[in-house]
Formats: structure tokens, sequence, C-alpha cells
């Protein structure tokens, strides 16, 4: 077969490969709601044929592994946050830990973080042979209080290791005027926080890195995926080595990858071990935590979705802030600071003390009628069971994040819950409100 008809033909195939998506998503029944027997859930993934089309391209196109896809994407991501460089990472997890691991830090140097966090913003620190200095966190936001810093640092501080709770954000100014009087980093963990904003800025882009999570739970999704942004050079190549095994090799995009003809320049050539195939030199002790290029063609479909998908998170946002304020005085409801404009990552309320009920009664509730609920990760980190023995240093008495622990959890705001769903979650809270008020 001549190669233009070959070309053709497989274009045809691609073409009705895609119709066939389409008419698959178009076809499907997929989402009728049934009030109270179908499950609202806490998050939900919003995809079609295009996301899956562009997904099956890239194995279609034969390469599996990191390529011009992920280059895109990162490139892409960094115009949308208006950051210098982002690292594709295979998880929020996995860019917590090169985040942490790319700073170096002497074992026994202290981060100080929250104590209501999730695991993974925590473990690289334990990981990394650091010690935890544990703050509070406000009841009201579930951020830290700025004014606390003060009371936690040491001559040990290195690391201010910082998430944006659920996609509230912080007081950035704070936290970076203390950051600088102290000469200390500030990783900020925005997996929760795409699309929010402090002052005008998005998240993620205060700090020295910033990290995110692609997981279906999350704001726009890769099935799995992350990333960690930073306008620091330097850092993001050390991110880019330690996720490919800390390799010397850190183009952004493998030229063999844009074309498996093509070959490197820069292979043989460098001033560490000469002449060694730069590709087997190692600066760095890494890992592999790199994404398929599967992921990232289905994330750079997302990201064109995602100002619908952050106007919906904040519209739903505000549906049920004013349904909750009539109960006002039994739950406490979740606000943000002056100068924050959250997209939030879904709906914490944590029971008062007094209330006529306590958090069982309202999550068994909610769970009944078919409205998923979840605890606020970890809750007071130290209290879970891997935690009990890790060495660390509390600041305070940590009420409020044992608060948390025993009165908070949340439900969806995701784009995924539309008039039908919201009015149905407004008439249960209104029969909650009847039944124990
Ligand atoms: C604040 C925060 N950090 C990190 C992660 C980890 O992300 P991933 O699940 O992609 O590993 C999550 C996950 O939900 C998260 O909520």
């Amino acid at each position: 077969m001549n190669k233009v008809k070959g070309q053709k033909s497989e274009n045809e195939i691609r073409e009705r490969l895609f119709q066939t998506l389409k008419d698959f998503y178009e076809k499907s029944a997929g989402d009728v709601f049934i009030p109270g027997e179908t499950m609202i859930h806490y998050s939900s993934a919003i995809f079609d044929h295009r996301e899956v089309f562009a997904a099956l391209e890239t194995v279609l196109d034969g390469w599996l592994g990191v390529g011009k896809m992920a280059a895109c994407f990162e490139e892409e991501f960094s115009k949308f946050l208006e950051t210098k460089n982002t690292v594709l990472t295979n998880s929020g997890s996995s860019a917590n830990l090169l985040a942490v691991s790319s700073l170096k830090l002497e074992r026994g140097c202290e981060v100080i973080t929250p104590a209501v966090t999730f695991p993974t913003t925590f473990n690289p620190l334990v990981q990394n042979c650091l010690k935890p200095v544990l703050l509070d966190v406000d009841s009201e936001t579930y951020n830290i209080n700025p004014d606390d810093l003060e009371k936690a640092v040491s001559e040990k501080t290195r690391l201010i290791m910082i998430p944006h709770t659920l996609g509230n954000p912080n007081d950035m100014s704070a936290i970076m005027d203390f950051a600088e009087d102290n000469n200390l980093f500030v990783i900020e963990d925005a997996c929760d926080a795409l699309g929010s904003k402090f002052n005008g800025k998005y998240v993620s882009t205060f700090g020295n890195m910033g990290t995110f999570s692609f997981y279906p739970a999350h704001h726009m999704t890769m099935g799995e995926g992350g990333a960690v942004v930073s306008n620091d050079s330097e850092l993001s190549i050390t991110v880019r080595s330690m996720r490919d095994w800390g390799r010397a090799c850190v183009c952004p995009v493998c030229r063999i990858a844009l074309d498996p003809n093509a070959s490197c320049p820069l292979r043989f050539k460098g001033d560490i071990l000469p002449d060694y195939d730069k590709k087997y030199v190692y600066i760095n002790i890494g890992y592999n935590l790199k994404p398929l290029e599967l992921q990232a063609a289905f994330g750079l479909q997302q990201l064109k979705r995602l100002p619908e998908f952050i106007r919906r998170r904040k519209e739903n946002f505000k549906i049920l802030f004013n349904a909750f304020l009539e109960y006002e005085d039994y739950f406490i409801l979740p606000k943000s600071i002056k100068g924050a404009d959250p997209c939030w990552f879904a709906f914490p309320l944590t029971v008062r003390d007094p209330a006529p009920f306590n958090r069982k009664d309202a999550v068994e509730w909610f769970e009944r009628h078919k409205i998923a609920t979840r605890m606020l990760f970890a809750g007071n980190i130290i209290r879970q069971p891997a935690y009990r023995d890790i060495d660390c240093r509390v600041v305070g008495d940590l009420k409020n994040s044992d608060k948390v622990m025993s009165g908070t959890f949340f439900i969806g705001l995701h784009p995924g819950i539309d008039e039908a769903r919201m009015n149905y979650i407004l008439d249960i809270v209104e029969k909650f409100g009847g039944k124990y008020l």
C-alpha cells in the first residue's frame, strides 16, 4: 500500500472511532437521576468521547510513556496558572513527595504544617526524615492561623508545608512574609485548590513550589495524575530528574519521543561522567513517578473544561452556603479570609457543641438519603494509628483539630451536581432541619 493511501485510511479509521465514541456518549443513559435512589457522590469525573479519544490516540500513536502530550499539558497548565514550570507526575501524592524531596533538607530539620491534613501531604516529611511541627487549624477556615507561625518556628525550621484545605486559600501574604523573614521554603499543597485565588493570584504560585492532584475527585482529572509547579526553574529541573529515576536527562520532552528516528545531540555531552550516555547518568537519588502519555492527553481535554468546572463549583458552594445559613446555630459553616476567592473541593460542615444532633446523626441522615459524605481526610493526623509514634513537635493543644476529627464531615459540590440534584439536596437539608430543630 502506498504511504499516502495508508495514511488516508488510518485517518478515516480514527474519524470513525471518534464518531463511534461520540455516539456512545450521546446515547448512553448514564446520567439519569432518580431522587433518593441515585447516589449523589461527593465527587464525580465529567468527561466524554473527547477525553477518551484523545487518550486512545496516544496508544494508537504507539508512544505510551511521557512524550509530547505531557509536554503540551505542562505548557498549557503553566499558562493557566501563570507560572513558569510544570512537571507532570503520576499522582498528587507523588507531586508532594517530589516537591519535599527536591529541597534535600538535612535530616532532623523542622517543617511547620497543620495537624488537619491529608496523609500524603504529611508523609513526605516523615519519609525525608524531617520533623513535623504541628499547628492547630481555625474552626471556620480549616487552615492555620499565620499568627501561630511565630510560636512554631525554631532555628531548625526550614520549610512550611501548607495545604489549602478543601480549596480554601491560606493567607499567602502573611505566610510568605513570615517565610521571607525567617528564610524558609514554602510548598503549597493545592491538590484540592485548582482555580482558587488569593489576592487575584492562583494559589500554588506563591511558594517555592505548588502541587496538584488529578485524581477523579479533584477539580479536573486524568484518572490518576499530579503536578509540581514552580517559578524556580532549578527546583523544577531537580523535580523532573527525581521523577525520572534521578537521571541527568531532563528535557521537558525527549526529542526521541517527538521523533523516534531522531538522535539526541546532548546524550554524549556533559561535564559529569563525560562520554557516558546522559540517559544513564544519575545526578539525584530519584524515583519513577512518571505519568502515562494517555493521562496527559486526557488532562489536556479536561483543561479546556476547567473554567466551566470552576464556575459550577463556585455556584454550588453559594447555593449550599445559603441553604445551611438557617442552621448556623448548629453547624459551623465554611468561611474564607479577606482576599481569598476559593474554588471549593467540597462543602465542609462541623457540628457545633451543643447541638440537638451529633455528626453520626447528620452523616447517617445524608447517607441514608443517598447524599455521600466524607470525613475531612485524616482529621488530626497524629490521632491516626500510623502516626501515633512519629517524632514531631506539637504547638498548642490542637483543640480545633480534634474538633474536626469528632465533628466535621463534607458533602459534594462538584459540577456533576446539576439543578435536579441540588434541589434534592436542599430538600433533604430542609427535612433534616424539620427532624431535629
Ligand atoms: C490535600 C491533598 N493532598 C494530596 C492528595 C493526594 O493526591 P493523589 O490522590 O493524587 O495522590 C490529596 C488527595 O485527595 C489531597 O486531598
